[in-house]
């Protein structure tokens, strides 16, 4: 493995959308490479476990009701500087105020469905690659 990880999902807005194939080749273009992928539905319990840290937030509900929804694609990504390279690459969370060429701005619908999650620190790399892959399926 080079460099460091993150982790990302393609929400379901991209996954209806039929984005996941644009989405991934802007990830390999900024030169990420995938160390560990799935594609796989949340229940609502799953998606509040991974987001408990907005637990007492306004759209908690409509964010776990919302990653639950339907299919995802998870996966491990690596680069040097993968978290800050990765949250640059995706862009703003609120797409009206993402930067041009982002994929939130290419792709997202709106502040809830914005296409893409992204690690925000090492550590929630780490925690947030650990409750989605085990070992054998990193590569
Ligand atoms: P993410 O965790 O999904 O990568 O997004 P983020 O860091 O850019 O934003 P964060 O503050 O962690 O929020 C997590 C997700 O909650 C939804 N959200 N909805 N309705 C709202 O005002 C609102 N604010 C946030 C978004 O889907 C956001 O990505
Ligand atoms: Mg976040």
């Amino acid at each position: 493995m080079t460099g460091n990880i993150t982790f990302t999902m393609i929400k379901p807005d991209a996954v209806e959308a039929n984005n996941i194939g644009p989405i991934l080749a802007m990830i390999n273009k900024a030169g990420f490479n995938i160390l560990a992928m799935k594609y796989m539905r949340l229940t609502k319990e799953q998606a509040g476990q991974f987001y408990a840290v907005h637990k007492e937030r306004p759209f908690y509900g409509e964010l776990t009701e919302y990653m639950s929804s339907g299919p995802i694609v998870a996966a491990i990504l690596t680069k040097p500087n993968a978290v800050a390279d990765y949250r640059q690459l995706i862009g703003a969370t609120d797409p009206t105020k993402a930067d041009e060429g982002t994929i939130r701005k290419v792709f997202a619908k709106s502040i809830a469905a914005n296409a893409v999650h992204g690690s925000d620190s090492n550590e929630n790399a780490q925690i947030e690659s650990n409750f989605f892959f085990s070992e054998l399926e990193r590569f």
